[in-house]
């Protein structure tokens, strides 16, 4: 099974003197504790990845040995507007999940000119990137059910 997590909003501005993280800290920390995977979709501003998710992650960083993404397997894929645009930002997040000690799937799946790209059911138009998706979310997966063995 797979779940969208849609708590990105809710998500206050990151402060390491909190004595007790804000519930929708906990709810993302629990999320990321209870997943066997995390498949990361981001858009690209200004050749970066979003503030929010950057905060978020932050948030999910601490405290650092026992942290959520420690050795969690991740995948990163993007979508901009531009032609090149999701590589860049794409790039960055792998670096900070690096960072975090998430095991990052080293595959790519950079969608170019994000506002065709899409049919109206929200499915890739491109056959070529579809079957990458695909490879990307089954090699993630490889990766969970091998440590899972
Ligand atoms: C503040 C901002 C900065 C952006 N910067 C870039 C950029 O540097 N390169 C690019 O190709 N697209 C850029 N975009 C376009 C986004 O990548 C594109 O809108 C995205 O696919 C849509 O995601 P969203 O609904 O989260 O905005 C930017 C969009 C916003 C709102």
């Amino acid at each position: 099974v797979y779940r969208v997590w849609r708590g990105l909003g809710q998500i206050a501005a990151f402060n390491e003197d909190c004595d007790r993280a804000p519930r929708p800290v906990i709810a993302l920390r629990q999320a990321l504790a209870q997943a066997d995977a995390v498949l990361f979709a981001t858009p690209e501003y200004n050749a970066s990845i979003p503030g929010a998710l950057k905060n978020a992650l932050d948030w999910a960083s601490r405290p650092v040995r026992s942290n959520p993404l420690r050795e969690k397997p991740v995948a990163v894929i993007g979508a901009s507007e531009g032609a090149f645009g999701a590589i860049w930002a794409q790039a960055e997040l792998r670096k900070v999940l690096r960072t975090i000690g998430a095991r990052v799937d080293e595959r790519e799946l950079v969608v170019p000119r994000a506002h065709h790209a899409f049919a109206a059911d929200g499915a890739l138009l491109d056959q070529d990137l579809a079957s990458a998706l695909r490879a990307i979310v089954h090699g993630v997966l490889d990766t969970t059910c091998r440590r899972a063995a």
